[in-house]
């Protein structure tokens, strides 16, 4: 059972928990494998968001019934372990593993009780003060690189499961943030993202005190570190503060994801927010009001119970207002122990699907406007892929874009990892076109 295949659905939380587990079982003398054939342990790192998500990890342990016959161990980590807990045993008895993200600490022991012979092992506990910040994590991107700030979530947002799967927030020491950080620059790594359920309601545990703007800029004034990105933010605890220190360290990307939810006020006190348009919008003016050009984007949810036409309207109509630069939509998906699955006046999924399709819409025709804009700029890019499809280098802006654009074979200049200059030449709704424009 020493090699080990993961695979991980879900948010950038979980991708950055799969990197800390991966150091933690080669930690432990196993190796990770491509192949499940080839692995004596199959870990699924799952998601339950929206009930889709969590339909495929059981159809991927279906699939794979007859290889546990053979002796393979499966286990479930992550946000469905959590939720189901011992009845995932009940609805798929060849798992033998089920460990939510606050018990990940207990990893490591779990795997010995497996290994001794324990057909059955959980780690559910979700009191745990401790976070998962491990320096065995095994990062997959070589230029940029995940720092968790603060796990779990206080909020209880009425159609979101979270704070169930994820338990209640904790935030790590300042100190072990910037040691962190300054390990990963001295390491070559040049972009840090800063992660966590809601990262803005940061706070320092130790004397030191920091919330998240202090500990923002201080990130961003690492030696070699060129860019700092984090998600994700909630209105009601993205402060001024954080908007001021983008205005003023260059090094701050530009972009704010400020998910939104709905248009309406109405629905905003039904999905138990805690802040109304007005209040959201008074954000977005102070991002707006920034000397610098700050990308703005945000996640949106249809068909909420109780969402009106005219609410539907509202939220069309902020799109036309904020004018985002990009945007998460979802069908409203009723979750386990979340207080909106009590809420009257459930929609239909034909319904859900039908304002899902008119906002994209909608969406589509701003972003191909605001996309527009860029042509003719020069933008820097750090370089993440060629593609031989296309011939095309592929590069992603400060403000989060993505940009195609023609340059030098890939032989010739291996220009990956690296910033160049990119001038802007097309624009479609999801991304920029553009040709390699290196200073004289
Ligand atoms: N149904 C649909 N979308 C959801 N989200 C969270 N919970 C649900 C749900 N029950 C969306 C929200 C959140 C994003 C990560 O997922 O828009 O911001
Ligand atoms: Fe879920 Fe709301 Fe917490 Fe975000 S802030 S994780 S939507 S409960």
């Amino acid at each position: 059972m020493k090699k080990f295949y993961l695979e991980t659905f879900g948010c950038q939380m979980n991708v950055h928990d799969s990197e800390k587990v991966i150091g933690t079982l080669v930690n432990s003398g196993y190796e990770q494998t491509e192949s499940v054939d080839e692995a004596g342990l199959v870990l699924y790192n799952t998601c339950s968001i929206r009930d889709k998500a969590e339909q495929r990890v059981f159809n991927r342990l279906a699939h794979y019934k007859k290889q546990a016959a053979a002796g393979k161990i499966f286990g479930v980590l992550g946000c469905v372990a959590q939720q189901e807990g011992e009845r995932i045993f009940e609805r798929v008895p060849h798992v033998s593993l089920v460990c939510g993200s606050a018990s990940y600490t207990k990893l490591g022991e779990l795997l010995q009780q497996l290994e001794s012979g324990n057909r059955r092992v959980t780690g559910l506990s979700l009191d745990t003060e401790d976070t998962f910040d491990t320096p065995l994590t095994r990062r997959d991107n070589p230029h940029r690189a995940y720092i968790t700030v603060i796990e779990g979530c206080d909020k209880a947002c009425s159609y979101c499961v979270v704070p169930f799967t994820r338990g209640p927030e904790r935030s790590r020491t300042s100190a072990s943030v910037m040691e962190e950080a300054r390990r990963l620059a001295d390491g070559g790594y040049t972009e840090i993202q800063l992660l966590g359920q809601n990262v803005n309601s940061y706070r320092d545990p130790s004397a030191a005190g920091w919330d998240f703007a202090t500990l923002l800029d201080a990130v961003g004034n690492v030696g070699g570190v060129r860019r700092v990105r984090f998600t994700t933010s909630h209105p009601r605890d993205f402060l001024k503060p954080i908007v001021d220190a983008i205005s003023a360290n260059p090094r701050l990307c530009n972009h704010v994801h400020l998910p939104v939810q709905s248009g309406s006020s109405k629905v905003l006190a039904a999905m138990q927010r805690h802040y109304d348009r007005d209040q959201y919008m008074e954000r977005i003016e102070w991002i707006k009001s920034s000397p610098r050009s700050i990308a703005i984007t945000t996640d949106i949810i249809t068909g909420f119970p109780g969402e009106t036409d005219q609410d539907f309207e509202q939220t069309l109509d902020l799109l036309d207002e904020v004018q985002y630069h990009s945007l998460f939509c979802f069908k409203y998906s009723p979750r386990p122990n979340t207080s909106a699955l009590a809420l009257p006046d459930q929609l239909t999924d034909d319904e859900k699907g039908r304002r899902l399709t008119t906002l994209i819409e909608r969406q589509r025709a701003i972003q191909l406007e605001v996309n527009g804009r860029f042509v003719g700029d020069t933008q820097e890019v750090m370089v993440e892929a060629y593609s031989d499809s296309n011939s095309l280098w592929f590069g992603r802006t400060g403000d989060n874009k993505t940009l195609n654009f023609s340059g030098p074979t890939r032989e010739s200049n291996p220009l990956v990892g690296t910033y160049q200059p990119v001038l802007v030449t097309r624009a479609s709704p999801n991304a920029l076109i553009g040709e390699w424009a290196p200073r004289a």
